[in-house]
């Protein structure tokens, strides 16, 4: 089969956007608002959950956060789901995401 112009530059996108991404992730700074929004299906947009299941993080006390999310994730605190979750995340991730949900405000939005 002959390559024209068209299909090597399709296949030649096809391999330099993936290094692209995976370089600029990596020199990403670490973003408690991003790895937070992870969090947001099941404990609500911006952290503001109404579900009295599923606790708000809006406001919370970013030590409480902290060492509740090290217990999830060494298994000291048995949850349903957030010892799963909770094994995701680093020390630095852990406190990055602290402060970001300690800034929210408690109102909810959903
Ligand atoms: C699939 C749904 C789900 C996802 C996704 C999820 N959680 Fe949870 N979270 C829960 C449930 C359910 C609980 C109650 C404890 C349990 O059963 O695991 C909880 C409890 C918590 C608690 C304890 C709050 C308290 O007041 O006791 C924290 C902190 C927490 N989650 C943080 C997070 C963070 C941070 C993320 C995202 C990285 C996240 N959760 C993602 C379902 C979820």
């Amino acid at each position: 089969m002959r390559l024209g112009i068209l299909e090597l530059s399709v296949l030649a996108l096809g391999v330099f956007p993936a290094q692209a991404i995976s370089q600029s992730l990596s020199s990403q700074p670490l973003s408690g608002a991003m790895l937070g929004n992870t969090c947001a299906g099941c404990h609500g947009t911006l952290g503001a959950s109404k579900n009295e299941i599923i606790p708000p993080l809006a406001g919370t006390d970013p030590a409480q956060f902290a060492s509740t999310m090290r217990a999830y994730r060494d298994g000291s605190l048995k949850g349903t789901i957030m010892n799963r979750v909770a094994r995701a995340f680093s020390d630095a991730e852990i406190d990055a995401m602290a402060a970001y949900f300690s800034s929210l405000p408690k109102k909810a939005y959903e």
